[in-house]
């Protein structure tokens, strides 16, 4: 069973083939009316949203099938005390395939192990958001006409920004990338990224505090939201709420072909004046939403092998470690659920939590 939690679950080849849906997609809208008829998606939402669920609703009635799940756990079994793994075991019975956001990194990875039907990661806390990326992918490849070879500005809350997250992930892998990290010392990209990005010798990155230092070197432009829900203390989302403003005036040194990103929602980090620009196409990455959506539950259907219980849950494939360690993230869906804790050595050697990849501490 296949199912989408974090970028790199896809390749790039995969990648490459759900862009390429996507744009067949758009441009034969009718020959995909009914490509999901009969089938039902499960949207469960514990966290609000506007973009990812609504789309994931469009996408999939544009499919020819239908839609069930809540936008609110505290109207749901949820609110009992039920469990992430059996909330996903009684979903199963009457639907084809969930679509997950939930505010504690990893349980869409919990919800995998137990669905018996694909699951996708519709965003974990601050961990990763890679429908967004297919997203991204989709509105870079429409609005640059390639994938590789692009010099991107992050810019904001690039720390708890799981879209930043995930896109530096999916975009590492492609041939002459260069990175421009933008944000203040308390909204630094985290640790673990940084270790990777270092170990990742094709990839050029660089760390900056200001936008006006790198404005006119970049093709893309990704500004992010600081995130006041995920800090744990107000005095400090205080501090570095106001960091980052776009402005016409910022932007008069920025290239005529840069396009400006962003996941929205936006709060005041692009002003209302930069909409009009030729530059800003956030509104038009949102449409790009719905239809990569609908060329990834297709995939992911069409990948599906038949809807049956496993016979245990979970089961864990060799790559997991289990024993003598333990998540030191509050934020990990292991430290609040009654969840096997699993880990796996990341890329740059170090042993990681397997739902949220901060690094293991001995027992
Ligand atoms: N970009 C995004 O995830 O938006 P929502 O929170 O509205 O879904």
């Amino acid at each position: 069973m296949r199912h989408l939690i974090d970028p790199t679950d896809l390749s790039v080849q995969e990648i490459h083939e759900i862009v390429t849906l996507a744009e067949d997609i758009i441009a034969n809208r009718d020959k995909y009316r009914e490509a999901c008829k009969g089938k039902k998606l499960a949207t469960l939402f514990y966290e609000p949203s506007t973009r990812t669920r609504l789309s994931f609703t469009s996408a999939m009635m544009e499919l020819g099938g239908q839609v069930i799940g809540f936008s609110d756990a505290a109207s749901s079994s949820v609110s009992k005390g039920e469990t992430v793994a059996d909330t996903v075991r009684v979903i199963r019975c009457f639907a084809d395939i969930i679509a997950m956001r939930h505010q504690k990194e990893g349980a869409p990875l919990v919800a995998s192990q137990y669905a018996g039907i694909p699951v996708i990661n519709a965003g974990d806390g601050s961990h990763a958001h890679p429908t967004q990326t297919l997203t991204d992918l989709l509105t870079i490849k429409r609005e640059k006409g390639r994938l590789d070879h692009l010099t991107i500005g992050f810019c904001g809350d690039l720390k708890f920004g799981r879209t930043v997250h995930s896109l530096i992930k999916a975009l590492s892998r492609y041939e002459g990338i260069r990175i421009y990290l933008i944000s203040p010392e308390e909204l630094r990209l985290p640790s673990y990224m940084l270790k990777e990005m270092r170990a990742n010798s094709a990839l050029e990155f660089e760390e900056v505090r200001t936008m006006e230092e790198v404005m006119d070197k970049l093709d893309i432009l990704y500004m992010t939201r600081v995130q006041k829900e995920r800090f744990l203390d107000e005095e400090e989302f205080d501090r570095v709420k106001d960091s980052f403003v776009l402005d016409p005036e910022k932007l008069k040194a920025a290239r005529e072909d840069m396009i400006i990103l962003h996941p929205l929602p936006r709060v005041n980090e692009i002003t209302r004046s930069v909409d009009n620009d030729k530059r800003a196409v956030y509104f038009r990455q949102v449409e790009n939403g719905k239809f990569v959506r609908m060329a990834l539950i297709y995939t992911l259907l069409q990948w599906a092998d038949e809807n049956k219980p496993f016979e245990q849950t979970p089961v864990f494939n060799e790559e997991y470690i289990t024993g003598d360690y333990t998540c030191p993230n509050k934020r990990c869906i292991s430290t609040t659920e009654d969840v096997d804790p699993i880990f796996r050595y990341s890329e740059d050697g170090t042993l990681r939590c397997a739902y949220c990849e901060a690094k293991a501490k001995a027992k």
